[in-house]
């Protein structure tokens, strides 16, 4: 596996051994299985996977966030290695910002709901150096978790708005055994509040299960809020029951489309982030 550094480097590396595919992988880093299952599609459907880890930091609104974000680069490669993958790119923030970027890119209705709502800005840090990695790497098909339910429509406006010649590939959630979001920052989560963590999860089950009982989204959503207060634990920052395709709130279950719950709450100091798509 080669470890790349810089912008030359990695991109000297991929014209001189032109794959005929290439999958991309983009994470921060502090990989766990979710990340991992991104890595063995892409090396299963390409000629050559490239993982990036850089700490991106155009996209914390919250400097406090940035400085705790989890960095543990060497075992990460050893992670990566093990997986089989092929290239690493872990670049400084130097390297990806000569000068801070003057460009703003304004996704529209995205902005204003929930992750871009709660984290102004993050979606255009997120925008930028998804679009700089795009540039760099080529690849024939990148690699997201759905996870991310918000950052994947946005970097599927990216893709179509810029005309990226590439295939964004998404894949499911990777949960643990308590149904808990596989995410890099559990890892900072303390073991008692690592017990409590569940409850994201339970809250979106409890919401589907309403939901297909015949309560409007509003009752839903007041029966949940219950069930955070009985939690404090939680600092709810939203609970929203969207149309999974538009991500726009909806009143009522529509047998005919998608629905997607969506959370974000704090607990123990850590912002943690799911949904749940039927
Ligand atoms: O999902 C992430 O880890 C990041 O938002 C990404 C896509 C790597 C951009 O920094």
């Amino acid at each position: 596996m080669k470890v790349f550094t810089t912008i030359v480097e990695i991109q000297n590396y991929l014209k001189s051994n032109h794959p005929k595919t290439v999958g991309f992988v983009p994470t921060m880093g502090a990989l766990h299985e979710g990340h991992i299952a991104l890595i063995m599609k892409s090396i299963a459907e390409n000629e050559l996977t490239v993982c990036s880890i850089f700490v991106n930091p155009t996209q914390f609104n919250n400097l406090d966030d940035l400085k705790k974000y989890p960095r543990t680069l060497e075992q990460d490669c050893e992670i990566l290695q093990d997986a089989g993958c092929d290239v690493v790119f872990a670049p400084s923030a130097e390297e990806m910002y000569p000068t801070l970027p003057s460009l703003k890119i304004d996704f529209g209705y995205l902005e204003h709901i929930m992750e871009g709502k709660f984290r102004p800005g993050h979606f255009n840090g997120v925008g930028i150096v998804v679009a700089k990695l795009f540039n760099i790497v080529k690849p024939t098909k990148a690699y997201f978790g759905q996870k991310d339910v918000q950052q994947v429509a946005v970097i599927n406006r990216l893709i179509t708005d810029l005309s990226f010649d590439l295939k964004m590939v998404v894949c499911d959630t990777i949960r643990e055994k308590d149904g808990l979001a596989m995410s890099s920052r559990n890892r900072r989560l303390s073991p008692e509040a690592r017990g409590h963590a569940t409850k994201i999860f339970q809250s979106m089950i409890i919401g589907q299960k309403l939901l297909l009982e015949g309560y409007s989204t509003f009752v839903v959503k007041n029966k949940v809020l219950d069930f955070y207060k009985e939690n404090p634990q939680f600092k709810l920052e939203y609970y929203e029951i969207a149309d999974f395709e538009t991500l726009e709130s909806i009143d009522e279950l529509n047998p005919k489309r998608r629905t997607a719950i969506i959370v974000a709450a704090h607990l123990d100091g850590v912002r943690l982030i799911d949904n749940y798509i039927f």
